[in-house]
């Protein structure tokens, strides 16, 4: 397979940016499914989700009724949507970005992390990474999930920029984790739990399965 030179994509992070704007003007109200899996932890704590988009996760934090929630994401139409979406005095939408939040130092008890980290390259995973140790409290929870290796979605592939990393059709980012590598990047939290899901074959072949790796995370 051909891996292509980044360096020609310099500027990816302003095309990310403009992509997924673009996706979220044409097609984000469509997408209203609600997240499911959510664990029953987040009443009355102090919420950061990283990427909201339009806010499929965000309405299955709220109904727990945290105490407050801070939602970021790069896409100014994402927090449109979301912001049009869910007006509550304890919610708060921001345009950020996950490598820098500005955000206070050992605030939050949780930070949600799905389906996020898949867009970045590794070492903007890794400065998202730094940069939720720092904003999360000691004890705090990271939950995470994205899409594994051998996800059939990995199969449709794109040009290749990194190991496990494809450009798709659509100019977005995709990584796909394996184990190791998630136990790699959240090497210096205390304590992590990872778990792997796999779907029945779809139709009958073995090789067309999704599957999804999560974890929490415990600083
Ligand atoms: C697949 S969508 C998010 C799905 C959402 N977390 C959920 O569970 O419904 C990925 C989102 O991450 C955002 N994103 C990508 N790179 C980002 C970055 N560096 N900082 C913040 N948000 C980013 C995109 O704009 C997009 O809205």
């Amino acid at each position: 397979m051909r891996v292509i030179n980044f360096g020609l994509l310099d500027n990816n992070m302003e095309d990310q940016r403009n992509i997924w704007n673009r996706l979220y003007k044409n097609e984000g109200g469509k997408w209203r499914k609600e997240t499911l899996n959510l664990p029953p932890i987040f009443r009355d704590k102090k919420i950061l989700e990283l990427g909201v988009g339009n806010g499929k996760t965000l309405k299955a934090i709220l109904r727990q009724k945290p105490k407050e929630i801070i939602a970021i994401d790069i896409s100014k139409e994402a927090i449109k949507l979301s912001k049009d979406r869910f007006k509550r005095k304890n919610t708060f939408l921001m345009k950020k970005n996950v490598k820098k939040t500005g955000l206070k130092r050992n605030y939050f008890d949780i930070i949600v992390c799905y389906y996020i980290l898949n867009n970045l390259l590794e070492k903007d995973r890794q400065k998202a990474v730094v940069e939720m140790a720092r904003v999360l409290k000691r004890g705090g929870i990271i939950l995470f999930e994205d899409f594994s290796e051998e996800d059939l979605r990995e199969k449709r592939g794109g040009k290749i920029v990194e190991k496990g990393t494809f450009l798709k059709e659509n100019g977005i980012i995709c990584h796909f984790f394996s184990k190791m590598e998630l136990v790699e990047l959240f090497s210096k939290f205390s304590n992590m739990k990872i778990d792997i899901k796999v779907s029945k074959p779809i139709k009958n072949k073995p090789d067309l399965i999704r599957k999804i790796i999560s974890a929490e995370i415990k600083k």
